[in-house]
């Protein structure tokens, strides 16, 4: 057990440093993106950063722990065997942003062990903030401890959707709430409801390298994340398929879920 913790624990001090160094070219190319790559469709995007990104983090990452699996969305599509070690990064969460000179971008960083997130880095490039977290130990934003908030009601809570196609999510709860933002890098977004900035956040599907270190973030900040039927969310690397998310402070999840069992149709993996 002690060598598991050594490791999770040289994990976060090298996932830090990889996501820092990744950071760097991020803010000298951000607002002078050239070209843009289309993957699927006109909203599917990938620049050169996040290609650059990509190496810097898989290099930092493959010198430091040789025998771990590394799965990117942009590189390397590795998975460790059952007990092994995968790191699964997104490079450049919020390319959208990014592409477009938007500063509301970040750095994904995971550790996997045993198909479990166990410890997260989101980076944030433009404004040099750090969240950090390892399951059952705590979550940090640059080196302070933080939480969720607690409130409980709807009226008086901010809300943040990611993904939100049919409209559901924005226009039911626009109403209801403070407010619902749509801001673009779902790491971020699970940050900033693990530090108390957002009471929910909302993802009609992501990926698992969208969310896998803000899930470690969100949890051991104390929030409740599941899927659209109120079961805890399962990270899944296994398949490359999308999942809905909703993640709260736990105290507004079973409002939210009220309305997105009856109304939500979302892919089912
Ligand atoms: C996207 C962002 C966005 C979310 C999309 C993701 P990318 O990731 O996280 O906020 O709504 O579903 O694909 O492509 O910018 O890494
Ligand atoms: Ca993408
Ligand atoms: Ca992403
Ligand atoms: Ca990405």
């Amino acid at each position: 057990a002690d060598e598991e913790t050594d490791t999770v624990e040289r994990a976060l001090t090298v996932a830090t440093e990889a996501a820092k160094a990744a950071g760097e070219p991020l803010r000298e190319l951000h607002g002078q993106v050239e070209s843009i790559d289309i993957k699927t469709d006109k909203s599917d995007i990938v620049t050169e950063a996040d290609h650059q990104a990509d190496r810097i983090i898989t290099t930092v990452i493959r010198n430091e722990f040789p025998d771990h699996a590394v799965f990117s969305e942009e590189g390397a599509r590795q998975r460790g065997a059952d007990s092994d070690y995968t790191w699964v990064i997104d490079p450049l969460d919020g390319t959208g942003n990014f592409a477009h000179g938007n500063p509301n971008y970040s750095i994904s960083v995971a550790l996997v062990e045993d198909g479990k997130p166990v410890m997260g880095v989101v980076y944030v490039p433009e404004t040099d903030e750090l969240f950090s977290g390892i399951a059952g130990k705590g979550v940090w934003r640059d080196g302070d401890p933080i939480g969720t908030t607690d409130r409980d009601q709807l009226d008086e809570s901010m809300l943040i959707s990611g993904y939100d196609p049919d409209g559901t999510f924005l226009s039911h709860f626009y109403q209801e709430s403070r407010g619902v933002r749509r801001l673009g890098s779902a790491a971020l977004n699970l940050c900033y409801l693990a530090s108390g900035s957002a009471d929910a956040v909302w993802e009609h599907d992501t990926y698992p390298w969208d969310i896998a270190a803000g899930l470690v973030i969100a949890r051991e900040a104390g929030a409740t994340v599941t899927d659209q039927a109120g079961d805890p969310y399962e990270f899944n690397f296994d398949t490359e398929d999308r999942a809905a998310l909703l993640g709260s402070n736990g105290s507004l999840h079973s409002a939210l879920l009220e309305h997105l069992e009856e109304s939500v149709t979302t892919p089912s993996r």
